[in-house]
């Protein structure tokens, strides 16, 4: 850990791994505040479509990164005075989202927003190279996944309660597809880091997930 910088709990993994959720129950748990790096991608990437911008020029869509108004509030995500929560989880959009995330203009410019959410009394963050590269300091690095079978069966339940349509074949082809792009795009791929811990959520409710993360941070803290 940095000293004088509050402590950071550093969570990646692949797509639908439930980190999101489990991350967000950790910093519950721990009065911490919660960074949804993803959400900053997919914003961004809806900023840049709905200006019209091709999503392969660099240049434009890093300067949307640094100047768009993206703000985090009452777990509600806004792009100037719009609430896009909802929009920003639309299927274009994330498509949109894993394409201005392999640009090394956008990752860049997104580095300082990224950072600026680490305040006291601490901070956990959720994505896919936050223990590797936005916060290499993290006390505690995790990281989560799960079969990819078991991650598209979370996504089909999820669909499936919102009322929406959902096939089970089509989802883990999709998994598959995501996690491949993620893993093998040249800037900053997901990978874990060697010093983090690995959690398999295979067959673990959010709750047994996130107490075994507050548990390995209780023992972090404690270590030498
Ligand atoms: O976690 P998510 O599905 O909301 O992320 C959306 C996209 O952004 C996905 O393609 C991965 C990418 N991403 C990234 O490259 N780096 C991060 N720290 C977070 C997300």
């Amino acid at each position: 850990m940095s000293p004088g910088l509050p402590p950071v709990i550093a969570i990646d993994g692949p797509s639908a791994s439930g980190k999101g959720t489990v991350a967000y129950c950790v910093a519950r748990r721990l009065g911490f505040h919660y960074l949804d790096s993803g959400a900053l991608y997919r914003t961004v990437a809806l900023a840049a479509m709905e200006a019209g911008i091709d999503l392969d020029d660099e240049s434009r869509v890093s300067a949307i990164a640094l100047n768009a108004n993206i703000g985090f509030k009452n777990e509600r995500v806004w792009l100037g005075s719009r609430d896009v929560t909802e929009a920003i989880r639309e299927e274009k959009v994330s498509e949109g989202a894993s394409r201005v995330a392999a640009l090394r203009g956008v990752r860049a410019a997104l580095l300082e927003r990224q950072h600026a959410f680490r305040m006291a009394p601490g901070l956990v963050a959720e994505g896919r190279d936050m223990a590797t590269i936005v916060f290499p300091d993290a006390v505690l690095k995790v990281y989560l996944t799960a079969g990819a079978e078991e991650r598209a069966r979370r996504r089909y339940k999820q669909l499936i309660d919102k009322g929406l349509s959902a096939n089970m074949t089509a989802l883990l082809q999709d998994i598959h597809a995501r996690d491949a792009r993620d893993s093998g795009r040249a800037v900053a791929p997901l990978q874990r880091s060697g010093d983090a811990i690995e959690i398999d959520t295979t067959g673990m409710t959010v709750e047994e997930a996130s107490a075994q993360i507050v548990s390995c941070y209780g023992q972090a803290l404690r270590a030498p």
